[in-house]
């Protein structure tokens, strides 16, 4: 059930960084990272159906099996059909496909894309169309699908909304992005770093907040611009002081605040329950809340069309022997995404 991938592109994210610096928990060494892939089937296992040697695939670290319980309840795009398996950096039967001399490798996010081949089951591949480009297409297999999915599924952002983006990296500005397609009239960039003001405002956002400007007064400004409030607002910067402010920032009665960043270990979001019980909503966006397989297809059609842009996101492209220094330039925050290809 399983297919051998050459893996063309990939991009470089943060989960893989924490994954390196050893701040999860539940990580299994020594593992082949990556998980933002884009590559072509050059083998197939004799159980697989729907796949085969020569599509195009974006490896799924959320796969879509269809027949779990998350899957058949039509209410998630969570799918833990090989959750467990996958957290231990196992494939689904238990074991390993990567090896050096005599030792197993672990997988990672059941993608492990930083490899030029890599094995993946099948129902964590989206068969793509074959004229897209994978070097810039396998953003939408973390950060660009995470940002635009979040404001159009989990935001719920409708025409003459008005939104709030927070944190403006390769999944805000996708957010940014989604928020545009859907008719948001007011989009208002929040970033500390001023440099991030130019892409935003060529991706959509009509205005931009520096809360470093104003003396981190972040919730009056917004407020103030909004006249109470913005309709979304969407948080991507993984800081939980963040988190809290993007939900003040909305607007009493019926805001909805969308949580995409990814907390440091042990940290915990506090708030008065008065924020929500004034009839704001808190949740949260995993994958832009994007079925894998059913759904990556249409972004794909989006970017061929030009409705969504990638391109600007990727701000280096390196070969797989440079990675260390895409990590050095994530880590400075002067990359928005850096690209690895083979
Ligand atoms: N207020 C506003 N913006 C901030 C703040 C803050 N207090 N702190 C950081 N930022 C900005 C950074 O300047 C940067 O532009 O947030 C942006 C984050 O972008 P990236 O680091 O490139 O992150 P990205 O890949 O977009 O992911 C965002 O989602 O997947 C998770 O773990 C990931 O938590 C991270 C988040
Ligand atoms: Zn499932």
């Amino acid at each position: 059930m399983e297919a051998l991938v050459e893996i063309m592109a990939t991009g470089v994210c943060h989960t893989d960084a924490v994954m390196l610096e050893g701040q999860n928990p539940k990580a299994s060494f020594p593992a082949v990272l990556g998980h933002e892939g884009a590559g072509i089937v050059r083998a197939i296992g004799a159980e697989v159906r729907e796949l085969d040697v020569g599509d195009h695939v974006i490896p799924l670290y959320g796969s879509e099996c269809r027949t779990c319980p998350n899957c058949t309840s039509g209410r998630t795009n969570l799918c833990w059909g090989i959750r467990e398996t996958r957290e231990k950096g196992l494939m689904p039967d238990g074991g390993r496909r990567f090896s050096v001399g005599d030792e197993a490798i672990y997988h990672f996010m059941g993608t492990s894309t930083f490899s030029n081949f890599t094995v993946v089951p099948e129902i964590a591949l989206a068969k793509i169309r074959a004229d897209a480009p994978l070097d810039k297409v396998c953003l939408l297999g973390c950060g660009v699908t995470t940002g635009i999915g979040a404001a159009i599924n989990d935001g719920g952002v409708r025409p003459g909304d008005t939104v709030a983006v927070f944190g403006l990296g390769a999944v805000g500005l996708s957010a940014i992005q989604g928020a545009r397609i859907a008719g948001a009239a007011k989009i208002i960039g929040v970033d500390i770093n001023n440099q991030k003001k130019a892409i935003a405002k060529t991706l959509g956002a009509t205005d931009f907040v520096n809360p470093t400007k104003i003396d981190g007064r972040t919730v009056e400004c917004i407020l103030d611009m909004t006249s109470g409030g913005v309709d979304i607002a969407l948080e991507c910067t993984g800081n939980i002081d963040v988190m809290r402010q993007s939900l003040e920032c909305c607007h009493v009665g019926w805001g909805t605040c969308v949580l995409m960043g990814v907390e440091g270990r042990d940290q915990e979001l506090s708030l008065p329950p008065v924020l929500v019980r004034y009839g704001r909503t808190l949740k949260g966006s995993y994958f832009g809340g994007v079925r894998g397989r059913s759904g990556l297809p249409k972004y794909v059609d989006w970017y061929m069309d030009g409705k969504i842009e990638i391109d600007a996101l990727i701000s280096h492209v390196m070969p797989i022997e440079e990675i260390n220094t895409a990590f050095d330039l994530m880590r400075s925050g002067e990359s928005i995404r850096t690209v690895i290809t083979f």
